[in-house]
C-alpha cells in the first residue's frame, strides 16, 4: 500500500522540525489541516479512503522555525474503531448487521469522524465532515473538546462539508440535505460567532444530489445539483450499507444549478450538461454579452466514477483517476443556456487567495494530478490557462494553501479580505504551503513555495510519512 494510505499511529507534540532553506520570517501563524490517518478495524480495512479516522495536523511558524503537532480527534468513531467496531454509518463503510442498518436509516447514528476540513464556526475551531456532527478542538494543542451543535432546528442529515465565508457580511453560508418522504436542500447563513443558523431558502427535491461544496457570490449562493442522486427509499435497500451506496449516476438528468438569492431566498434554476464535482474554486457575478451572469469555476469530472474509484480496493489506481478539469461555467441570470469552457486539466483540491473570493480573479492553486508517479502542485492563471508547476520525482503533494504576505487583519484564518488597494495584485504575493510525501524516503515534509515563482523556499521534514489529508486553513 502506498504510504499515503497507510495507517499512522504515532502522535507528535510540538516538535521542532529540521528545516532546509529559509522559512520567511513574516510567516507567524499556523497551518492546521485535517484528514484520514487510521484505516483499520477489527474486521479489516475500512472500505473507503474517506472513512479513515480524522487526524489533525498543525504546523506552527515563528522566527523561521516550524513546530509540528499531530493528533487524532478523540471521537465516538475513534473510540469504537480502536475497540474494533464500526458502529456508525460512514461514507463508504457501514454497519454490517441488518438491524444496525435499519437503525441507521437516515443516519441518526451518523459518524462524528470529522475528517474533511477545519473551520471557525460559532466562535470555535471545529473539524467538519459531511454529517452534521462537528467536533471542537484547541487549535494550539489539537486537543479534542467534543461535539459542538447548533442552537437551531434546521433540518438535514447530511451537509456540504465546506462552508463559504463572507467576511464583509460577517457570515458563513452553507447547505444541508434532508432525506425523507419530502427531501430538500436547505441553504443557510450563520452570522460570525452565532450558534443559530438562519434558513435562506428551502429547495424541495425528489432525489437529493451529492453536494460537497457550493459557490458564493455577493448576491447568490450557487448549488450545483449534479446527477449523482439518492432516492431516500434506497437507504433501506439490500446492499446499501453506507451513505454512498444509495447514490446513482443518471447523466440524462443533467446538472441543475440553483441560484439562491441571499437577500430574499428566491431561487432560479438553470440546467446544464451532466458532470460530477467535489469542489468549487470561486464564483462571481458580472455583465456578460447576453446580460447578467453568474460565473462558477469548479473542478469537474465526466461522471461520478471517481467516488467508487477512491474505495480502498482500488484507491492507488483511483487516485490517478481522481483527476478533474478546472472548468468555468457561465449561468445566465433570468434564464438561458448554460455554457462552459475548460481552463486546466489534471487538477484537484483547488484554492485561491482569500482576498479574491466572490471577485473576478487570476490565480487558482491546485494539486496537479494525472501523473501516476507523483502529484505536484500547479498555479493556474484562469484568465489564459497558463500554468506554473512544482513537482519532484517520487513526491506526492497535497492541497496547496496560499498565505498572503500582507496581514489581512483576519483573526480566524477565514476568507478575509484585506482591502489593501488592488486585491488581485496580492493574490500571489505570499507563499503556498503544502504537505508533501517523499515516497522513497517514506517521510513527509512541509513545503514552502514562493507563490509568485513557485520556487521552493523551504521544506521542513516530519518524523514520519503522513497519510494524504484533505483540507486545511492558515490561522493567524
Ligand atoms: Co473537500
Amino acid at each position: 500500500m502506498h504510504p499515503w494510505f497507510r495507517t499512522l499511529t504515532e502522535e507528535v507534540r510540538d516538535r521542532r522540525l529540521d528545516v532546509e532553506g529559509t522559512v520567511p520570517a513574516w510567516l507567524d501563524g499556523a497551518l492546521v489541516r485535517n484528514g484520514p490517518a487510521h484505516f483499520e478495524t477489527a474486521a479489516g480495512r475500512v472500505n473507503h479512503w474517506f472513512d479513515g479516522l480524522a487526524m489533525l495536523r498543525r504546523f506552527g511558524f515563528a522566527d523561521g522555525e516550524v513546530r509540528y503537532t499531530n493528533r487524532f480527534l478523540r471521537t465516538a468513531a475513534y473510540r469504537s474503531r480502536v475497540n474494533g467496531d464500526v458502529a456508525t454509518t460512514e461514507f463508504g463503510t457501514g454497519p454490517t448487521s441488518l438491524l444496525r442498518r435499519v437503525g441507521s436509516l437516515l443516519m441518526p447514528t451518523a459518524t462524528d469522524n470529522a475528517n474533511v476540513t477545519v473551520a471557525r464556526v460559532a466562535g470555535r475551531h471545529v473539524a467538519l465532515t459531511e454529517t452534521p456532527r462537528m467536533v471542537a478542538f484547541d487549535p494550539e494543542r489539537l486537543v479534542t473538546f467534543g461535539e459542538r451543535t447548533f442552537d437551531d432546528d434546521l433540518p438535514g442529515q447530511w451537509t456540504a462539508a465546506h462552508l463559504e465565508r463572507d467576511r464583509e457580511r460577517a457570515e458563513q453560508v452553507g447547505l444541508t440535505l434532508r432525506f425523507g418522504r419530502e427531501s430538500s436542500y436547505h441553504v443557510y447563513r450563520l452570522p460570525d460567532g452565532a450558534r443559530s443558523r438562519t434558513e435562506i431558502a428551502r429547495i424541495p427535491v425528489a432525489e437529493p444530489a451529492y453536494v460537497h461544496s457550493i459557490g458564493l457570490t455577493d448576491r447568490y449562493a450557487v448549488v450545483p445539483a449534479v446527477p449523482f442522486t439518492a432516492d431516500p427509499r434506497r437507504f433501506l435497500s439490500p446492499g446499501v450499507e453506507s451513505f454512498v451506496d444509495a447514490f446513482r449516476w443518471d447523466g440524462d438528468r443533467g446538472t441543475r444549478f440553483h441560484l439562491v438569492d441571499r437577500a430574499d431566498g428566491s431561487v432560479e434554476t438553470v440546467t446544464g450538461p451532466p458532470f460530477f464535482f467535489f469542489h468549487t474554486v470561486n464564483a462571481f457575478e458580472r455583465d456578460g454579452a447576453a446580460g447578467r451572469e453568474v460565473v462558477v469555476d469548479l473542478v469537474a469530472f465526466a461522471d461520478a466514477s471517481v467516488v467508487r474509484a477512491l474505495a480502498f480496493d482500488r484507491v492507488e489506481q483511483g487516485i490517478r483517476r481522481a483527476t478533474g478539469e478546472l472548468r468555468r461555467y457561465r449561468l445566465p441570470v433570468g434564464g438561458g443556456r448554460v455554457t462552459s469552457r475548460p481552463i486546466a486539466d489534471d487538477v484537484a483540491l483547488p484554492r485561491t487567495a482569500p482576498t479574491v473570493r466572490r471577485r473576478p480573479y487570476r490565480y487558482a492553486y491546485a494539486q496537479r494530478t494525472g501523473d501516476g508517479a507523483a502529484t505536484g502542485l500547479v498555479k493556474v492563471d484562469v484568465t489564459d490557462g497558463s500554468e506554473t508547476v512544482w513537482r519532484e520525482h517520487d513526491c506526492f503533494a497535497g492541497e496547496p494553501v496560499f498565505v498572503p504576505r500582507a496581514d489581512a487583519s483576519d483573526d480566524d484564518g477565514g476568507d478575509g479580505r484585506d482591502g489593501a488597494g488592488d486585491e488581485r495584485a496580492t493574490e500571489d504575493d505570499g507563499v503556498v504551503l503544502s504537505v508533501v510525501l517523499n515516497r522513497d524516503r517514506e517521510r513527509s515534509f512541509l513545503l514552502v513555495l514562493d507563490a509568485r515563482t513557485f520556487g521552493a523556499e523551504a521544506r521542513a521534514w516530519l518524523p514520519h510519512a503522513l497519510p494524504l489529508g484533505f483540507h486545511g486553513e492558515y490561522l493567524r
